[in-house]
């Protein structure tokens, strides 16, 4: 997989690339983790190199980057799961084991989403938008049933006193708030299904996370839903 394209950076396109990465880029992908998720945020869940060569010797199609002016900007990583072993309340520790994916099921039915970040100089240019469609395309061109993942909702904690999670989702679901996690994955498509509760160690969001679908649309959709929001 290798896919040239324009972003709208400032205003003006500028080239950029989206691969595979690998060993060579593990300095770079830490470095573009340590600017996307700074204090409060856990350091000790941002990526290590045991980690990043997990992801690609396990799944190489799922261990994406995102160059542009020479450097990486952006990263997104996956792992396959068969999703009837774990449910709507997971926590990201156990379906991702921990960022490590040896949980990676070659033969499951849906490719998970571990983390997605971009720096922040490069924001608001599409390349969060142009990883995600990328990881789109890998699950039509696998076969599988569906992207999911659990949306962080960084913006909660500042509104933990007027409304609960799902209050919140609610809130952001009609406009009245936005939220920089939820609102950017419902611009790519994303379709809500559960708030998890004690998903992830992450103050911004007091633990919360939002379980979000984007289901391939060349396969039957399942009758059966999760909860909804
Ligand atoms: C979330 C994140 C990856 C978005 O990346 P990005 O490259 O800025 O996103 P894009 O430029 O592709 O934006 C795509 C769409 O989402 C919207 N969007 C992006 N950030 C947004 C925000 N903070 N608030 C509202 N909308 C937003 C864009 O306006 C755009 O909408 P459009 O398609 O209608 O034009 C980035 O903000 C980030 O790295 N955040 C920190 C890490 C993190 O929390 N990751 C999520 C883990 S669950």
């Amino acid at each position: 997989m290798r896919k040239e394209l324009y972003l709208l950076h400032n205003g003006k396109p500028l080239k950029a690339l989206i691969r595979p990465y690998a060993a060579a880029d593990f300095q770079g992908l830490i470095d573009v983790q340590k600017a996307c998720f700074p204090p409060p945020f856990p350091e000790e869940l941002l990526w290590n190199e045991a980690q990043l060569s997990q992801h690609v010797a396990r799944f190489p199609e799922g261990a994406l980057c995102i160059e542009a002016d020479g450097r990486i900007i952006g990263s997104m990583t996956g792992l396959i799961v068969d999703y009837s072993q774990y449910g709507g309340e997971h926590t990201w520790e156990a379906i991702t084991d921990n960022g490590y994916i040896r949980n990676h099921e070659p033969g499951g039915d849906t490719l998970y989403v571990v983390d997605i970040g971009v720096i922040p100089a490069y924001r608001k240019s599409g390349a969060g938008k142009w990883l995600m469609l990328t990881m789109y395309e890998t699950v039509v061109h696998l076969g599988l049933d569906r992207l999911l993942g659990g949306g962080r909702m960084p913006g909660y904690a500042a509104k933990s006193d007027q409304a609960s999670p799902e209050q919140y989702v609610e809130n952001v679901l009609s406009g009245e708030w936005n939220d920089p996690v939820i609102t950017f994955l419902l611009r790519c498509g994303r379709m809500p299904l559960s708030v998890a509760r004690n998903y992830l160690e992450d103050e911004d969001s007091k633990g919360n996370a939002v379980i979000m679908e984007w289901r391939n649309p060349f396969r039957h959709p399942r009758q059966e839903g999760l909860n909804s929001c």
